[in-house]
This record gives structure tokens, C-alpha cells and sequence, in this order.
């Protein structure tokens, strides 16, 4: 196993030209944001930050005291980069600007402080989504339509898990790596590269609790799945769902398998709940970088041309084969 920290392989691509200098203190900034979120996350109740804020999200979804905290840890990390002109966050309805103290830099990141957050007071896996592009307009203030591109022009997009072991997994356009927090020195440390999704899937993670909900093509496609061995698939299937993207991201990536949030029938002007630009984006990244497929039932997830920054998005990912399999069902 390779002893490489994060440090060292970003300065390695700098210096064979292979990655912008102005880069690695954006990828840093938010690699240390997610360092101090890891640290409260262990304290939990210790270091008082379960239970709710009190407040909502622009999506009407109440907000834990730990989404808060970790969106302004994210805010502040990257702003003191000096490399980003705007900052787009689940957690804050409009665009944030880098105040004006702080240098403008060629850089848009879209995140997602603290996914899972229904995971958060209960102790189980959560995590941070993150998705970095080249501003159009350089070196100007952000507005919304800056951030409104689609997600094949991310220059770098992960996510950082707080799991048993926090993990940091991310993509420059050319495979995923995987690093591991030392607890003992505080670094990232390289631990694997190149991960790949095995084309066939033996697992899936849908929230079946939605069922009767479901467009046919994805009633279709899991009652295929769950007739097992007799049914049209001809393989017994097995079921996970963490509820929590970060966690079934990671999975995926490490033992294979399929993740879908289709839209369904309840609010037909809702395309789903996921977000396109701070969740399935990145996530379609990393699963295309990984051999792995992103769809949005009909179309390349990283294809749309977003519209507005906290758009929602029906979303099947993981191997290729289903994949394929369900975006096929849809086309019927
Ligand atoms: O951010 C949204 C999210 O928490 C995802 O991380 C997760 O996959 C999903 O919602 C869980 O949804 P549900 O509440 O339907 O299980
Ligand atoms: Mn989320």
C-alpha cells in the first residue's frame, strides 16, 4: 500500500503539469473543512451539535444543527482558499459570494455540507458531497447562471464519508482515489487507486417504502430484480439502504451494485429529490470515472443543462449493465 498523503499526490500533478496550481488550496480547503467536520461528528452530543437548528433548508427540509455548522465550516475553508468567485450550498438559498476581504479566484464549488442527515443524532454514516468547476467569467463574482453548466465540465468531484473510518474518495476526470484520515497525524493518506464498479450488480439500493408511488418502468425493473433466480434476470439479488448517498456511493464503488432516487407519482413537477449540481453530479463523476454508469432515467446525468442551482433530479447509478437495463426500461 502506498503511503502517499493527499498533499503529496496533489503536488505530484502540479509538478508533471498535470493539475492547475490554483487547484490543489481549493481541493485542500475543503479536505480541511471536512477534517473539522469529522472531528465534531465523533464528539457528537459531547461537543453539542446534535438536534435540530430550528430552521429550514431552500428546500423546506428542517435543518440539524450539524448541517449548519458544517456549511459555515465550508463556507469559510473555501473563501480563504482565494481561489473561488462563488460558492453554491445545499443549506443557503442563493449563490454566496467570497466576501470582499478575501481574493477572487477562477473556481465555482457546489456542495453538500452533510448528506444523510437523518443519519446524523443516531450515529450512523454521513458525509460530505463536493463538486468544483471552472468559472466562465474568471476572476468576476458568481451569480446563479454561472453555476448553471453541466456537470461534464467538473474539473474535480468527491466526497468525504463519516463512517467507521473517514474516508476521502475523488475523481480529476482520470479514475477515483480513496484516502483514509490518520487519526494519529491528521492527513489523508492515499489507499487506493483506480477504483473500478464491476459492470453486473448483485446488490440494490432503492427506498422501497415509495413503491406504489414508482412510473412503471421502475416498478418493472425491481420487480425483475426481486423475482430472483426464476424471474427474467435469473440471479438472486440482495437489498441495502443506509439512507444516506454518500454511504451507498461508496459501496458501490468498493463491491458494486445499483443506486437509484427515481421521480415518482406523488408531485409529477418534482424530478426527483436528489440535487443535481451538489449530489447527482458529482456522484455521476465518480461513477462514470469508475467504469460505472449516471443516469437520470432517460439521459446522461452529466449531460443536463441545469436550470437552476438547487434543481432536483431522478437518478439511477452504479453498473453499467443495469444501469443500462433501466434507462432502457424508460425508452419503452
Ligand atoms: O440528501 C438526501 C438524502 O439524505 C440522501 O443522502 C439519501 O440517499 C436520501 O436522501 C434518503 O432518502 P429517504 O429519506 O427517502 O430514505
Ligand atoms: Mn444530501
Amino acid at each position: 500500500m502506498s503511503a502517499m498523503t493527499l498533499q503529496q499526490f496533489l503536488s505530484r500533478e502540479v509538478q508533471f503539469g498535470a493539475m492547475d496550481p490554483k487547484l490543489p488550496p481549493v481541493i485542500l480547503s475543503i479536505t480541511d473543512a471536512c477534517k473539522t467536520i469529522s472531528h465534531k461528528v465523533r464528539q457528537g452530543a459531547l461537543a453539542g451539535v446534535l438536534g435540530m437548528a430550528g430552521t429550514e433548508n431552500v428546500q423546506g427540509e428542517d435543518q440539524k444543527k450539524l448541517d449548519v455548522i458544517s456549511n459555515d465550516i465550508f463556507v469559510e475553508a473555501l473563501c480563504a482558499s482565494g481561489q473561488v468567485c462563488g460558492l453554491a450550498s445545499e443549506e443557503v438559498p442563493e449563490v454566496i459570494s467570497v466576501p470582499a476581504d478575501y481574493p477572487i479566484g477562477p473556481y465555482l464549488v457546489a456542495f453538500d455540507p452533510l448528506d444523510g442527515s437523518s443519519n446524523i443524532d443516531i450515529n450512523v454514516s454521513i458525509g460530505s458531497i463536493f463538486s468544483i468547476t471552472t468559472a466562465v467569467r474568471p476572476k468576476r463574482e458568481a451569480v446563479e447562471a454561472d453555476f448553471l453548466q453541466p456537470g461534464n465540465r467538473q474539473v474535480c468531484a468527491g466526497y468525504v464519508m463519516y463512517g467507521p473510518q473517514t474516508q476521502l474518495v475523488f475523481t480529476l476526470g482520470k479514475g477515483v482515489l480513496m484516502f483514509t484520515l490518520d487519526p494519529n497525524t491528521g492527513t489523508f493518506v492515499l489507499v487506493q487507486e483506480n477504483l473500478r464498479v464491476p459492470a453486473e450488480a448483485k446488490e440494490f439500493a432503492i427506498n422501497c417504502s415509495n413503491m406504489r408511488h414508482w412510473e412503471a418502468p421502475v416498478k418493472r425493473y425491481i420487480d425483475e430484480l426481486l423475482a430472483g433466480e426464476t424471474g427474467p434476470r435469473a440471479k438472486n439479488y440482495n437489498m441495502r439502504w443506509v439512507a444516506a448517498m454518500v454511504a451507498e456511493v461508496h459501496r458501490i464503488l468498493q463491491r458494486g451494485g445499483i443506486f437509484m432516487y427515481p421521480r415518482d407519482n406523488r408531485d409529477p413537477k418534482k424530478a426527483g429529490k436528489l440535487r443535481l449540481l451538489y449530489e447527482a453530479n458529482p456522484m455521476a463523476f465518480l461513477m462514470e470515472n469508475a467504469g460505472g454508469r449516471a443516469t437520470n432515467g432517460h439521459m446522461r446525468i452529466l449531460d443536463i443543462e441545469p436550470e437552476s442551482v438547487h434543481q432536483r433530479v431522478a437518478v439511477f447509478l452504479g453498473a453499467s449493465e443495469e444501469v443500462d437495463t433501466v434507462t432502457g426500461y424508460h425508452a419503452q
